[in-house]
């Protein structure tokens, strides 16, 4: 054996290393190169903002899933078309690519699928199939905005439908603090770092990790300590019935989660320091310190990405 092979043999074992290292953390950044379609994505923001999709052309994709709040609705319910009350808190689009499937109780696997529910969902949009292809048929705007992908024929459902996805597929948030610490470009501060430890050493990891930090799994709220059930909710037991899916939802993702309160199915915490004692409380079984609190917030924190690109 040379030099060269037992060097080379030297390499590959720190690189193999590093790989163990990089795997074994939890969390996965984000992309900050984005693959979707620009063409369709630019259709798609315009219908994302446009009240056309609504019954009464009263609201928007953009009046429940704000933008500039996490991609959520700052109310606890949402209001749909002739002031209709929605029944459950609406979630963030951004990052929405990443779930592993759509809505609280997960009964949309794709982003497609999920973008006919609000607009056929008579508290919400309150649109059939056939009023919203007469609509964007009929509106100069569209037709202009179709035309490079609408050969011959009219523009349908599914091409709508399509066009919002890929504008929904843009919507990423990358570079977060956490995710350039992840990277190895910068280190948390001390209370950050308290914060992400003790995310891992309590448990909340179990439940929200991968790239979402969530968006992986369906949980019941109040694992430990059971937690207060309503009926009517649109959690796991509305779509099969079975006793132990009563408050089991989808795991909520962790991105941005300082900028979208207020927090739960049902809007029950105001703040992110609730949501912590509450999460605590319910999912793991423990009475947390102050201190403790304010450092698992200051790590949620660091998960604010940046805005995406499409919005700029
Ligand atoms: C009237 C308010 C309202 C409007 C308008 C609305 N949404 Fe929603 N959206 C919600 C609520 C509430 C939920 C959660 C419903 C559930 O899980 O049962 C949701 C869920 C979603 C989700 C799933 C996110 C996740 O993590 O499960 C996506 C994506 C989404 N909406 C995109 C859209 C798009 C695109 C439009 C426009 C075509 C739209 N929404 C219009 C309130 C609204
Ligand atoms: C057993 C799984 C599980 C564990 C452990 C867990 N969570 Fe959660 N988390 C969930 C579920 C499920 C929800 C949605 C609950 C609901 O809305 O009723 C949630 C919701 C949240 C929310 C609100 C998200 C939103 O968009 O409304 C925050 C913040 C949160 N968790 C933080 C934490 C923290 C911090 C810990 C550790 C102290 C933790 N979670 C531990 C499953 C878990």
């Amino acid at each position: 054996m040379n030099i060269h092979s037992i060097k080379s043999i030297l390499m590959l074992g720190l690189l193999g290393y590093a790989h163990i290292l990089l795997a074994s953390e939890p969390i996965e950044p984000l992309p900050t190169e984005i693959d979707y379609d620009p063409v369709k994505a630019k259709i798609g923001k315009a219908l994302f903002f446009d009240p056309i999709l609504s019954h009464d052309r009263s609201i928007a994709c953009i009046s429940c899933h704000d933008l500039d709040a996490g991609g959520a609705d700052s109310r606890p319910v949402s209001l749909g078309v002739h002031g209709g009350k929605g029944n459950i808190q609406s979630p963030t689009v951004f990052n929405a690519r990443y779930n592993f499937k759509q809505f609280w109780n997960g009964r949309a696997v794709t982003l497609q699928e999920q973008a006919y529910g609000p607009i056929h969902n008579p508290t919400e949009l309150a649109m059939n199939t056939q009023e919203v292809e007469e609509r964007i048929n009929a509106s100069k705007k569209y037709q202009a905005l179709f035309a490079p992908i609408v050969h011959e024929g009219a523009i349908d459902i599914l091409m709508i439908t399509d066009a919002l996805t890929e504008f929904e597929k843009a919507l990423v948030t990358s570079n977060s603090k956490f995710d350039r610490y992840l990277r190895g470009e910068v280190l948390l501060d001390d209370s950050e770092e308290k914060g992400y430890q003790s995310f891992k050493a309590l448990g909340c990891i179990t439940c929200h990790n991968g790239i979402n930090v969530g968006g992986n799994s369906f949980q019941q709220m109040g694992t430990i300590i059971p937690y207060n059930y309503v009926e009517g909710y649109p959690d796991r037991y509305s779509l099969t019935k079975k006793e132990y899916h009563k408050n089991v939802f989808k795991v909520p993702t962790l991105r941005n989660i300082a900028l979208s309160a207020p927090y739960f199915h049902d809007a029950s915490a105001k703040n992110l320091r609730d949501a912590i004692k509450v999460m605590s409380y319910h999912n793991l079984g423990y009475i947390i310190s102050d201190e403790q609190v304010e450092s698992l917030n200051a790590f949620l924190n660091t998960l604010t990405g940046e805005k995406p690109e499409i919005l700029e």
